[in-house]
């Protein structure tokens, strides 16, 4: 149905709404390859680095009724695997489905070569480089709070490859706004935001952290106010289209992140409980355009009213 159409950089999605880094693993992620990924807008592949990577030490991710804390730590099999295995695999069994590949790297020299190889392989649409992982000490959060330094790392990939980039911000920043000027000066074609907000949870029992590593990411619904928040600052100064995504599990909510200013979503933790969140989002916004009388979602993108 033409009416939840989305024309981004690179990328022509029959619908706004995609899983989230992480969630779909190599389709070996939360969602079963059984469903039909075709009625998906667009998937982002887990965040994929040089050499294959375990990822912190167990237990990795904790539930809770209120959200999740993960400390996984970029688990991936190295981006020759991701090339040669597992990318393939994806694209013979849904030759039209776009797929985003998502970069990390210890170093700038690691971004750069990860987003070489995932490009060269042909297979994508898009990358997504990931400045904002909160789990590893080397890069990922690092970069990504250092406005300088996301602007070189995108500058740098951007040279290198002729995907369209999406630079995924950090929420872990006082200045959300530099940080998306910093992805503009380095020629981002768009900002995936938010990342997870960097948390603890400790257990009143065993009185021990909740993760491995004692420290990561929160995410679900508690965080939407912060993502929207971070949109509508972000859209009002800087003209690069964003992919709005934090505690989004409802069609409603992809309708605030667009007035905040998004052209498109991912959703996350909302698969923790209903696999199915993606599917079930996508049907139910068209009965949500019906209901507030809109043709199309993107007449609402940055329609926020000032004032009362
Ligand atoms: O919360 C996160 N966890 N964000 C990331 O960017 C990566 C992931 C991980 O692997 O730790």
């Amino acid at each position: 149905e033409q009416r939840l159409a989305v024309e981004l950089p690179g990328l022509t999605l029959k619908n706004p709404v995609m899983p989230a880094s992480g969630s779909f693993g190599f389709g070996d992620g939360r969602i079963a390859l059984e469903n039909d990924l075709n009625q998906l807008g667009a998937v982002v592949l887990k965040t994929t680095t040089k050499n294959a990577r375990t990822g912190n030490p167990q237990p990795q991710i904790a539930q809770f009724p209120e959200g999740v804390l993960n400390s996984v730590g970029l688990t991936n099999p190295g981006v020759k695997a991701v090339v040669q295995q597992k990318l393939p695999a994806l694209r013979t069994k849904y030759p039209d489905l776009p797929l985003i590949g998502s970069v990390a790297g210890e170093s700038v020299e690691d971004y750069m070569i990860v987003a070489q190889q995932l490009a060269e392989s042909g297979l994508l649409q898009a990358l997504e480089l990931n400045v904002s992982c909160p789990n590893v000490a080397e890069g990922g959060m690092q970069f990504g709070v250092d406005p300088r330094t996301i602007t070189k790392l995108t500058s740098l990939v951007k040279q290198q490859v002729d995907l369209p980039v999406y630079v995924k911000l950090s929420p872990n920043v006082t200045d959300i706004v530099e940080c998306a000027q910093a992805a503009a000066l380095g020629g981002a074609d768009g900002l995936t935001m938010i990342n997870t907000v960097y948390g603890m949870r400790i257990d009143p029992v065993t009185r021990r952290p909740a993760v491995g590593n004692v420290m990561g990411g929160w995410s679900g619904p508690s965080l939407k106010p912060l993502a929207i928040r971070m949109i509508y600052q972000v859209a009002q100064q800087v003209a690069l289209p964003i992919i709005g995504v934090g505690g989004i599990s409802s069609a409603a909510d992809v309708i605030e992140m667009y007035l905040a200013g998004a052209s498109a979503v991912q959703v996350g933790t909302a698969q923790f409980s209903d696999p199915l969140a993606c599917w079930h989002i996508i049907a139910d916004l068209e009965e949500e355009l019906d209901k507030l009388q809109l043709t199309s979602l993107t007449e609402l993108r940055n329609e926020v009213k000032e004032g009362f």
